[in-house]
C-alpha cells in the first residue's frame, strides 16, 4: 500500500519534519507534484535543512526516495540541492530516483512567471517565482519538456524551440528579465541530472509495491493551493490534495491506504489571497514572532491568524483523512484565549461550507473560544502529560472534522512529536 502525507491549510503545515519522523516506517518516500516552490524543513542533529525537490526520507539511510512524474524539476535548483546534501548524507544519490515524465523547469519558465506576476501589479498572486505556474502550462499546453527528453540526441532543438516560443510571450511583457545568463548554468544542470537514476516510475514503484515495501507519497503545498479546489486563482498549479497522489505517481487509487492529513494549531498564508481567520493586528504579530513565521524558501512573512475548521474540514472531506497531525501547538503556550473558526457568515448567511468565490463574498468567522492551556504544551514528553484544556480542545476538533487526531508536534525537534494511540 501507499499511504499519502500532505499538508491541510495554505502549506507550510510542518510536513518536512513529519515526513522526516515517519520515514522510519517506509521504505520509498516520493514526491508527487509541485517542485522548488516548496521549502520543507528538517532539523538533523540539531542542523537545519530545507528540502525543495528532494523527498523528505533523504536522511534515513534506509530509505529510497522518488522525485515523482507529477513533479516539476528545475535542474539547476536541483543539483544545488544535492550538492548540499552530499556532506551531511553521501550516500543521497544513490537513493535517489527521478522519473522519466517529470517536467522540467527552463530558464524561460522562470522569467515568464516573473512578468507575470510583475504585470498583475496588485493582484499578483505571491508566486515563489521558481517558474511553476508556467512550467505546469506547458505541460497541459502539451509543449512541456520532461526529463526523460535531456536523454535524447535532439534535446538541444527541443529545448530551442521552446524557449523560442516563451522568448515571443516574453516580448509582451513590459517587465524585462534578464533570464540568459540562466541558460549555461541550466544545461550544466542538465549533463549533472543525466547522471541520476532516471527511471520508468510507475514500473519501478509497482515493483516495489508487489514486493511488499511500504510507500509514502509527500505532499507539497497545501489543499487550500491547490489547483482544482483552493483559493482559486490564488493557488499554486498542481493538484496538492490526495487525488493528487494517483496522477503524480501512477498508482492506482486501490493502492493508496493511509491518508495523514497535517495542519497547525493555527493558520499562516504565503503570498496574495483570501484568508478568513486572518489576524491583522498585535494577535497575529505575535503568533508570526512565536511561530517564526517566515518562509523556509524565499524568507517572506507569513500572514497569521486562527485555526479555521470551516476549510479544514473541507480539506479532510476532499482527501479522505484517515489520521489528523497537528503541528505547532507549543506556539500556543503563551495565548489566552485560543479561537477557532467554526462557521462563516458569507455575505450575511452562515455557512459552515467553503463558498465557491472566497475573494467575491465578504466572510466574517464565527468563532469558538477555548480557555488557553495552564501548562507548556512544549514541556510535555506524551499526550497523557498534557492538560485537560488542550485535549478537550483536541476532542473538538477531532469530533468537527470527524477525524482522529495520530499525532501532536510540540517543537522543532525530531523527536518534539507525540503519539496518540
Ligand atoms: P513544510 O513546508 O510543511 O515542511 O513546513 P515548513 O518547513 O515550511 O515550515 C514549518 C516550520 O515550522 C519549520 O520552521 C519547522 O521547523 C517548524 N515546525 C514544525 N513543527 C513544529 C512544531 O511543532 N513547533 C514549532 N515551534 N515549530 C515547528
Ligand atoms: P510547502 O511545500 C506555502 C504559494 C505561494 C503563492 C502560491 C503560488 O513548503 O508547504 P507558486 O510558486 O506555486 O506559483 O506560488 O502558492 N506557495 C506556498 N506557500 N508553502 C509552499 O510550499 C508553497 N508553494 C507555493 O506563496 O501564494
Ligand atoms: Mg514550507
Amino acid at each position: 500500500m501507499i499511504d499519502v502525507l500532505l499538508g491541510l491549510q495554505w502549506g507550510d503545515e510542518g510536513k518536512g519534519k513529519i515526513v522526516d519522523h515517519l520515514a522510519l516506517q517506509y521504505d520509498i518516500i516520493a514526491r508527487f507534484q509541485g517542485g522548488p516552490n516548496a521549502g520543507h524543513t528538517l532539523y538533523v542533529d540539531g542542523k537545519k535543512v530545507v528540502l525543495r525537490t528532494i523527498p523528505s526520507g533523504v536522511f534515513h539511510s534506509h530509505c529510497l526516495n522518488l522525485i515523482g512524474n507529477g513533479v516539476v524539476i528545475d535542474p539547476v535548483s536541483l543539483q544545488q540541492e544535492i550538492e548540499q546534501l552530499i556532506p551531511l548524507r553521501p550516500d543521497v544519490v544513490s537513493r535517489l530516483f527521478v522519473a522519466h515524465r517529470a517536467h522540467l523547469i527552463l530558464p524561460t519558465h522562470r522569467a515568464l512567471d516573473a512578468a507575470s506576476e510583475a504585470a498583475k501589479g496588485v493582484d499578483k498572486i505571491g508566486s515563489t517565482l521558481k517558474g511553476i505556474g508556467p512550467a505546469y502550462m506547458d505541460k497541459t499546453g502539451r509543449n512541456g519538456l520532461r526529463v526523460g527528453d535531456i536523454l535524447s540526441k535532439d534535446f538541444r532543438a527541443k529545448y530551442d524551440k521552446l524557449a523560442q516560443k516563451h522568448i515571443q510571450m516574453l516580448g509582451q511583457y513590459t517587465h524585462k528579465i534578464e533570464w540568459e545568463q540562466w541558460e549555461q548554468p541550466f544545461f550544466e544542470a542538465c549533463d549533472y541530472l543525466r547522471s541520476l537514476q532516471i527511471v520508468n516510475s510507475e514500473y519501478w514503484l509497482d515493483g516495489h509495491l508487489n514486493d511488499g515495501k511500504r510507500v509514502l507519497a509527500e505532499g507539497a503545498q497545501g489543499s487550500m493551493l491547490d489547483i482544482d479546489y483552493g483559493t482559486y486563482p490564488f493557488v499554486t498549479s498542481s493538484n496538492t490534495i490526495a487525488a493528487g497522489v494517483c496522477n503524480g505517481l501512477g498508482v492506482a487509487p486501490s493502492r493508496v491506504g493511509e491518508v495523514y492529513g497535517i495542519t497547525k494549531a493555527y493558520c499562516t498564508r504565503v503570498g496574495g489571497g483570501p484568508f478568513p481567520t486572518e489576524l491583522d493586528d498585535e494577535t497575529g504579530e505575535e503568533l508570526r514572532r512565536v511561530g517564526n513565521e517566515f518562509g523556509a524558501v524565499t524568507g517572506r512573512s507569513r500572514r497569521c491568524g486562527w485555526i479555521d475548521l470551516v476549510a479544514l474540514r473541507y480539506a479532510v472531506m476532499l482527501s479522505g483523512v484517515t489520521k489528523l497531525i497537528i503541528t505547532k501547538t507549543d506556539v500556543l503556550d503563551s495565548f489566552n484565549p485560543i479561537k477557532a473558526a467554526v462557521a462563516y457568515i458569507a455575505d450575511g448567511k452562515e455557512t459552515k461550507e467553503l463558498p465557491y468565490d472566497l475573494c467575491d463574498v465578504e466572510i466574517v468567522p464565527v468563532y469558538e473560544t477555548f480557555a488557553g492551556w495552564d501548562k507548556p504544551i512544549s514541556a510535555c514528553t506524551t499526550y497523557e502529560e498534557t492538560p485537560q484544556v488542550f485535549r478537550d480542545y483536541c476532542r473538538f476538533v477531532e469530533n468537527y472534522l470527524g477525524t482522529k487526531i495520530a499525532y501532536i508536534s510540540n517543537g522543532t525537534g525530531r523527536d518534539q512529536l507525540l503519539h496518540i494511540s
